[in-house]
């Protein structure tokens, strides 16, 4: 049992992304977004019956858009006291998360002083490491670097705009496994792009579903059929180009090189979505796709803000892509609950972004979930000054 702790979850640079998948995650252990207290933009609570310690970590370890997780400390006294009593020495790091000020690196600098104190006195030795003065938060480097979490422990200070909290980080998120499939794997189109695997995470957890069939109709390299594989999903992966899926397939073996997917099942096939011929359609529709998760062609790479003529143009052409896609859907996914994510793009125009309505493109079959996640505001990614935004849109087949 949780003994009614309180988990913090802590959202890496998309908090909206970030708090959504959490909720979709949780849905599947039958937590409902009012169980989850969004203490500040980035940091997340979830106290609740049956939400277990093993729950609260296989939760974490499912997610892309969280750094961080850890639990609430009821009394940071008795939990001092705790290591002060170990035999061996102790690492130990703080970290402020969210709100932080500017007088907060000499706050920090103090307390560590004190609670190095605190060991001092008894007779414990301990070694304090720093966040960045310009960060003062530890990034999953450090805390794993000095072995943070295994020989000691980091101090977490919560913080939104009138409360401060202290947690105990349980877990950092495993940024190299997501660099390496990011950068290492064998087959990666330079001139489309891939999704960072982060990403594609999310938007496989926003099905709100961990396993079943999904299909990416336009994979690419990839990224959301690895991460779909690794989230428990069976996969079917297509695309136009026939190299993206001999190296989609190469992918999947190479991400499977020590078994990590044995079990999952997956195809790969060359498909254009605006002329599916009727024996693949009609093969589709007896597989019983559970979701449709992808990144369309949104238009060739852009380095510079493009003129609202081309932005026009280009979305003209992606929106007929995407309306070949819709209508292809509508008749794949006929049952209730099935599930699409999906990105459209915006492009920077010299007068702010321009995109399509993605009511334009569906019809009353589908319900639109952004809203009852984020209100008003879109789910959006985009790289630092990059031309192209991605729009996320979840969709539900009523
Ligand atoms: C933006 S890329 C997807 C990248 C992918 N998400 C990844 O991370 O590698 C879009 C893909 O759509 C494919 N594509 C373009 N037109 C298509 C069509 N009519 N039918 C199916 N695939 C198409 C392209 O070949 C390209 O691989």
């Amino acid at each position: 049992m949780s003994d009614n702790k309180t988990f913090f979850y802590e959202a890496g640079s998309f908090p909206d992304l970030s708090y959504t998948e959490l909720c979709c995650v949780l849905s599947c252990y039958g937590i409902n977004k009012e169980d989850i207290n969004r203490f500040s933009n980035k940091l997340f609570l979830i106290r609740k019956e049956n939400f277990t310690d093993s729950i609260a970590k296989t939760v974490f370890d499912r997610l892309g858009g969280c750094v961080r997780y850890g639990v609430l400390l009821e009394d940071l006294d008795s939990f001092l006291d705790k290591y002060f009593q170990k035999e061996e020495k102790v690492v130990f790091g703080i970290s402020i998360l969210d709100h932080t000020k500017k007088e907060d690196y000499k706050f920090v600098k103090k307390l560590g002083r004190q609670i190095k104190d605190g060991f001092k006195e008894n007779n414990v030795s301990s070694r304090f490491v720093l966040p960045m003065k310009n960060n003062l938060s530890l990034n999953a480097a450090q805390i794993d670097k000095n072995n943070i979490l295994t020989k000691g422990f980091e101090l977490t200070i919560l913080r939104n705009n009138t409360q401060e909290i202290y947690g105990q980080t349980l877990k950092v998120q495993n940024i190299e496994e997501y660099a390496e499939r990011d950068m290492d794997k064998p087959f990666t189109d330079v001139v489309m792009g891939t999704l960072p695997p982060k990403l594609a995470r999310m938007m496989v957890n926003f099905t709100s579903r961990n396993k079943g069939i999904l299909w990416d109709p336009f994979c690419g390299s990839g990224t959301i059929a690895l991460e779909a594989l690794l989230s428990g999903f069976d996969v079917l992966a297509s695309d136009i180009d026939y190299k993206a899926v001999k190296g989609v397939k190469e992918n999947i073996s190479w991400l499977n090189r020590d078994g990590l997917i044995d079990g999952r099942e997956y195809n790969a096939f060359q498909m254009d979505i605006t002329k599916a011929n009727k024996g693949l359609i009609s093969k589709l529709k007896k597989t019983n796709i559970d979701a449709v998760v992808c990144e369309p062609f949104m238009g060739p790479p852009q380095k510079h803000p493009i003129s609202e003529q081309l932005a026009d143009e280009l979305l003209s052409n992606v929106e007929n892509l995407y309306k070949h896609l819709f209508t292809l859907l509508d008749d794949l996914l006929s049952k209730r609950g099935e599930m699409v994510v999906i990105i459209i793009p915006s492009y920077q125009t010299k007068s702010g972004f321009k995109t399509f309505s993605i009511n334009k493109l569906i019809t009353n079959r589908w319900k639109l979930r952004n809203s009852y996640y984020v209100r008003d505001r879109g789910l959006k990614w985009s790289r630092k000054n990059s031309i192209i935004q991605r729009n996320i849109y979840i969709l539900e087949r009523s």
